[in-house]
């Protein structure tokens, strides 16, 4: 298949790209600078100039495509705080995806987060049959997921708020480990008993592969292998990587030592896979978020 992909050159399309590539797809990957354009060449996959405002550029691109993967989301936009914004430009930009795709039956991959179960005031684990009526990111995966009735097979990957490897370099646990050194403690919110899935990024990456290739048209996917972490043991672990004390803040403290992570930290998100897993036949086979803390990289390179 040729795949076009938002977000090729990030973490994410790290993993994926070349795991593509050694399934026989080729990939077109949206770059926005020269160093992501040269980022997908060096991995084999073309690449196509414009960002996700350029939605005619999107379109065009989505049209030359047996299938799409949409990765890229505004993490600029995140980090300041202004999760709205990110949340619109995703959505824009799923829009004019579903435009070109409309009654051609062709892939289309969406992606959000197993985060926004956490706000369901769920007494067990997620699963990918629940859902959520709207809101920070779950409006573009609705809208994503619906789209199957216009002719397209379209699957959501909920990815945990953790994906984790060596490729990872500025996603949450980066960004822990990066206040936990400017505070000289490592944070986590209350008394850390809330649970967060994780999986590492090949897994993941290989997941978005299947549903590319496979999923059913209208599914939720869930990208996770461990279930439930207590973010306390997460903190803990970042601790002895950083020969640092946990420590707890308040809710009401936590904008001051964790920055844009604090609307996220408390959320008790347990998820369950067991569906996808079914479904795809995927089995996570990498090793688990506090196994990678044990080792030295995320200490090295954070
Ligand atoms: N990693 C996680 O733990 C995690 C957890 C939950 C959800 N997710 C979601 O999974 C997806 C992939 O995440 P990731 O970790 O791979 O993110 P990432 O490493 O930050 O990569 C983001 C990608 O989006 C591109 N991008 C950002 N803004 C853009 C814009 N305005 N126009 C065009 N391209 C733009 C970036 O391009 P450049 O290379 O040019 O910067 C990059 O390729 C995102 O939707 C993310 O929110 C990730």
């Amino acid at each position: 298949m040729r795949v076009f992909i938002t977000g090729a050159s990030g973490h994410v399309g790290s993993a994926l790209v070349p795991d593509l590539r050694q399934h026989g797809h080729s990939v077109v990957g949206l770059a926005r600078s020269d160093a992501s354009a040269a980022r997908l060449t060096e991995w084999g996959a073309e690449f196509v100039r414009g960002d996700l405002d350029d939605l005619d550029g999107l379109r065009a691109a989505a049209e030359g495509a047996d299938g799409v993967i949409h990765l890229a989301f505004r993490h600029d936009a995140m980090m300041t705080g202004d999760l709205s914004a990110a949340a619109e430009t995703d959505l824009a930009a799923a829009r004019a995806i579903v435009d070109a795709l409309a009654g051609t039956d062709k892939p289309f991959v969406g992606t959000s987060g197993t985060g926004l179960l956490g706000r369901a005031g769920l007494d067990r684990p997620g699963t990918e049959d629940d859902t959520m009526p709207g809101g920070y990111r779950i409006d573009t995966e609705n809208f994503v997921v619906d789209a199957a009735a216009k002719g397209i097979r379209t699957s959501v990957v909920r990815l945990p708020p953790i994906t984790h490897s060596t490729l990872d370099h500025h996603g949450f646990a980066p960004a822990f480990i990066t206040f936990a050194r400017r505070n000289g403690f490592s944070a986590y919110v209350g008394d850390g008993t809330n649970r967060w899935p994780s999986v590492h990024t090949i897994d993941a990456a290989r997941l978005y592969r299947l549903a590319l290739e496979s999923a059913p048209a209208g599914t939720r996917l869930h990208a996770v292998a461990d279930e439930g972490i207590e973010v306390r043991r997460i903190a803990e672990a970042i601790g002895r990587g950083l020969d640092l004390p946990a420590r707890s803040v308040t809710p009401e403290q936590a904008p001051e030592y964790i920055g844009f992570l604090a609307p996220f930290a408390g959320i008790d998100n347990p998820t369950s896979a067991a569906r996808t897993s079914e479904l795809l036949d995927w089995h996570p086979t990498y090793p688990g978020l506090l196994e990678e803390l044990a080792e030295d990289f995320y200490f090295r390179t954070a």
